[in-house]
């Protein structure tokens, strides 16, 4: 079977992609089927993109699957979520320890159910060596709660004489947010048709080239990852300089 190919120019395949992924409940909703469906169907996007991703040689994938704001869903949906993520990583974690993949959990992971914080320490131990692709999933997590966090732990490490206020720059910053050991995302790819970052990586977004995709989530595939990439090959990153041309 022939696949989609964008264009046929070789493509830069950015180091870190990071994905918003938004929809499952409206993809649900046009079939008529609960949003728990939509969400099924989200986390066999989760797998095949991770796949894809590994297969293209990105670096890093980042999946914004669960958001700090997102315990406000009712009670009935967070559990539906948790026992997706409960599941995921149950089947996962093998597979990811065989293909190379390390992963990490990103969030703050004390509000989730104990039995998931086990499984999220075992994946993160088992893969810990891994090096062919960094996944990281974010998880009960807001940028601006990792913020206030950041800034906390800046506060204490000068008031322990340990940090001068000259120290406190953009390095001591970033070193004490969740991402500090992986790069800034090149892409930001939010699916769904909404124009908005929702909380997610608002200091690690700062030149992040931000692409907004009318696909919901669970319909996200390779051709569309493909097309995603081709857009961000014909931007031009700038970084504050004069244009190229
Ligand atoms: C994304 O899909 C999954 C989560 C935010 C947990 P939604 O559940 O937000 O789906 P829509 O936006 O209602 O379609
Ligand atoms: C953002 O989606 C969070 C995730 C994709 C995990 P939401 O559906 O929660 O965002 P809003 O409510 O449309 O901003
Ligand atoms: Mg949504």
């Amino acid at each position: 079977m022939l696949e989609a190919q964008p264009i046929a120019e070789p493509q830069i395949v950015p180091r870190h992609i990071a994905i918003i992924m938004d929809g499952n409940g409206r993809w649900a909703r046009k079939r008529r089927l609960p949003r728990v469906e939509g969400h099924r169907r989200g986390a066999d996007a989760v797998r095949r993109t991770g796949e894809i991703c590994k297969e293209l040689g990105v670096s890093c994938l980042t999946l914004f699957a669960f958001s700090s704001e997102n315990w406000n869903r009712p009670a009935a949906e967070v559990d539906d979520l948790m026992g997706l993520l409960r599941h995921y990583l149950r089947r996962e974690i093998g597979e990811l320890e065989r293909n190379g993949i390390r992963l990490s959990v990103i969030g703050d992971r004390t509000r989730l159910p104990q039995d998931i914080i086990d499984l999220i320490d075992e994946a993160e131990f088992r893969t810990q060596s891994n090096s062919v692709m960094r996944l990281t999933i974010a998880v009960s997590y807001g940028a601006q709660d990792e913020i206030v966090r950041a800034t906390r732990e800046i506060a204490a490490a000068h008031a322990r004489g340990e940090l001068s206020l000259d120290e406190i720059d953009e390095q001591a910053f970033a070193s004490r947010l969740y991402t500090a050991d992986i790069p800034d995302p090149d892409l930001i790819i939010r699916t769904s048709g909404e124009q908005r970052l929702s909380n997610f990586m608002l200091w690690q977004a700062a030149y992040a080239e931000l692409l907004f995709v009318d696909t919901y989530w669970p319909d996200f595939d390779k051709s569309a990852l493909l097309t995603a990439i081709a857009e961000y090959n014909a931007r031009e990153r700038r970084y504050g300089a004069r244009p190229a041309r």
